[in-house]
């Protein structure tokens, strides 16, 4: 694993916009996967501004995100669909037949688990998946304990995940308990991965996932198996970090 320090939120997030634009140039029918929560919100700004000035198109692009709350509508504001329409492809020249979101309203969950995961695969994989990570090591929706094998798969949520995101929502009680997300199997089959940590509340898991040992109760520890991962972290992610080295 490759490790970018950066100084802050926004460095980090100009980094980022920085490293995927130059893929999409390079192959500008690159299967991107995305990640909603607060972290990529300010890469997917820097993406926004790029596009305006500098024009990168985005027509081609395919993206896959990672994951939906079960019993959100793209509609609902809080649903990640939404979240993507509103924080990037809105505002991008992509295709929006071209973006897929997990359905959180679909009839029969188990079908929409396979009918992702053959989609996905159905398009080759996806070449640069971007990542955020919980507090406690879940990436995607996939908490602790989640097996390595899993593939696009229905979670119960941790209930710190669930105060975690209670922020977004207007009390905790309408926070879904349930999601659908890409399993570790599908995240590791990505050929790169991006992973953006920022800030102090995320640097325990940092070190824990640098330091500790590869397992299933910190889902995170698997990306040490993966061959192309580059993290970018700032400074307040890192600070645990320089502790104790
Ligand atoms: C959320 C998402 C993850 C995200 C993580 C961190 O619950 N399902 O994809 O990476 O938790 O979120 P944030 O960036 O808001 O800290």
């Amino acid at each position: 694993m490759k490790i970018i320090e950066v100084k802050d939120y926004q460095q980090m997030s100009n980094k980022a916009a920085e490293y995927i634009i130059k893929k999409v140039i390079q192959n500008p029918s690159i299967k991107l996967g995305l990640a909603t929560g607060g972290t990529p919100v300010g890469t997917y700004k820097c993406l926004i501004d790029d596009h305006q000035k500098k024009g990168t198109s985005y027509q081609k692009v395919t993206t896959f995100n990672l994951d939906e709350y079960v019993g959100l509508p793209g509609e609902n504001k809080n649903s990640y669909r939404y979240f993507m329409n509103n924080q990037l492809f809105d505002y991008i020249d992509i295709n929006k037949a071209k973006t897929n979101v997990p359905s959180g309203i679909a009839a029969d969950f188990q079908e929409e688990c396979h009918r992702y995961e053959d989609l996905i695969n159905q398009h080759g994989g996806i070449d640069l998946q971007i990542l955020g990570i919980g507090s406690n090591g879940h990436i995607g929706f996939n908490e602790p304990g989640t097996s390595f094998a899993s593939k696009t798969h229905i979670v119960e949520l941790a209930s710190s995940t669930i105060q975690a995101n209670a922020r977004f929502f207007n009390k905790i009680e309408e926070v879904p308990t349930k999601a659908i997300t890409m399993g570790i199997s599908t995240i590791m089959k990505s050929k790169e991965i991006l992973l953006l940590v920022s800030g102090e509340k995320k640097s325990e898991a940092l070190f824990r996932l640098l330091n500790e040992e590869i397992s299933e109760n910190f889902p995170a520890s698997v990306l040490k198996n993966h061959p192309c991962v580059t993290i970018i972290a700032d400074k307040a992610a890192i600070a645990d970090l320089k502790v104790t080295t």
